[in-house]
């Protein structure tokens, strides 16, 4: 690694809801123990730091998320597309040199300026996403995803949150801190195929030897949680409402919805892999209705018993907490499913 790669973001760098990147060598020490193949199937990716951490073991690797943030930052860490690195840094250096007092304002810095950012913060990230915009036909496909999803991290490192996008602190003068950095992407293989879509659709079209399968348990839509990260990476401008200045929903997940335990049972029932490994919490007694589970751990385990004998692993583990919610005894858990195989009941 040369000096000045140093700060460049690597996948976890990323403050994300329900990211596994803490029990990773636990659930990297499960899954080699108890399954075997050389595909892996990451079907609720998230971050893809479980993916990234992963990938070391197998020769395919198949990463989805259905928001358009996660999947660019796929495509930019580990697309098959050649990038310039020189490119990318000479972008790098013409986006440290945007000087907001410059800069009139734009559709970021109106909405979310003095927000989610310093208002001259915002104003150099609405006049960045233009000019990616602007520079798209002269970049090949993955030096576009590269810089994307380091407008991505640089945000997200300095934004006035606890972490996701339901709020913003009330401060009065937020400071300016924004500084564009690089992601240090990963050299060009065919290892990876990156889907965004649905996870239910998907399972139907794709085969592996291991999923990995994370989904959403409880109310809190990621598409609402991370609507500015969308915002800016899609860059439609939507015209945005209320005091957290979402657009209009999309990507609503069925999992956080009240008929769950039916679309996990139907994605287990159509998912054509060898391995099936679930990670759980048991957050379903929380006092908080946002943060209580829509599935149970019954439901999961007769889901999973129905397609193949199942082993569940628990861990102790300290859990996202906005602050109001307490949650006694916070367990994770790790069910491993060898499909096809009688169950013994
Ligand atoms: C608990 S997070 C996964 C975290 C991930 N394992 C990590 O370590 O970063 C669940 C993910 O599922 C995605 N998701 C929710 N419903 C989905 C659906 N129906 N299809 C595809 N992705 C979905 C969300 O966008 C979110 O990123």
């Amino acid at each position: 690694m040369r000096k000045e790669d140093v700060n460049m973001y690597s996948i976890s760098n990323r403050r994300y809801t329900g990211s596994k990147y803490k029990l990773l060598d636990w659930i990297e020490k499960l899954i080699l123990e108890n399954c075997e193949g050389d595909s892996f199937f990451d079907v609720f990716a998230g971050t893809g730091v479980v993916s990234a951490h992963m990938s070391k073991h197998y020769k395919k690797v198949i990463m989805n998320d259905f928001l358009y943030s996660n999947e660019i930052i796929y495509k930019a860490f580990f697309g098959n597309g050649e990038f310039d690195k020189a490119v990318i840094e000479k972008y790098r250096e013409q986006f440290r040199k945007i000087n907001p007092n410059r800069l009139k304002d734009n559709y970021f810095s109106e909405n979310f300026g003095g927000k989610y950012f310093s208002n001259n913060d915002a104003k150099i990230i609405g006049k960045i996403r233009e000019k990616i915009k602007k520079s798209k036909r002269s970049l090949s496909d993955r030096e576009y995803c590269i810089l994307l999803a380091s407008l991505v991290y640089s945000m997200d490192k300095v934004a006035n949150t606890v972490g996701h996008y339901d709020a913003y602190r009330k401060i009065k003068n937020i400071d300016d801190k924004f500084v564009y950095e690089l992601i240090n992407p990963e050299k060009p293989s065919d290892k990876f195929s990156i889907y965004r879509m649905d996870a239910n659709q998907l399972v139907r079209k794709v085969k592996a030897d291991i999923a990995f399968i994370d989904p959403p348990y409880n109310s809190r839509q990621y598409s609402r949680f991370y609507h500015i990260l969308e915002n800016i990476v899609q860059w439609k401008k939507p015209k945005l409402e209320g005091t957290a200045l979402k657009p209009q929903a999309e990507n609503m997940s069925e999992y956080c919805r009240s008929d769950a335990p039916e679309v996990f049972a139907d994605l287990i029932k159509n998912i054509d892999v060898k391995y099936i490994v679930v990670t759980y919490n048991n957050t379903y007694n929380s006092k908080s209705s946002s943060s209580r589970n829509k599935i149970t751990l019954e439901q999961i385990k007769d889901i999973l018993s129905a397609k193949g004998k199942t082993t569940i692993y628990e861990k102790r583990h300290q859990c996202f907490n906005a602050g109001k919610t307490e949650f006694d005894n916070h367990k994770e858990f790790v069910f491993i499913t060898k499909v096809g195989e009688d169950d013994g009941k």
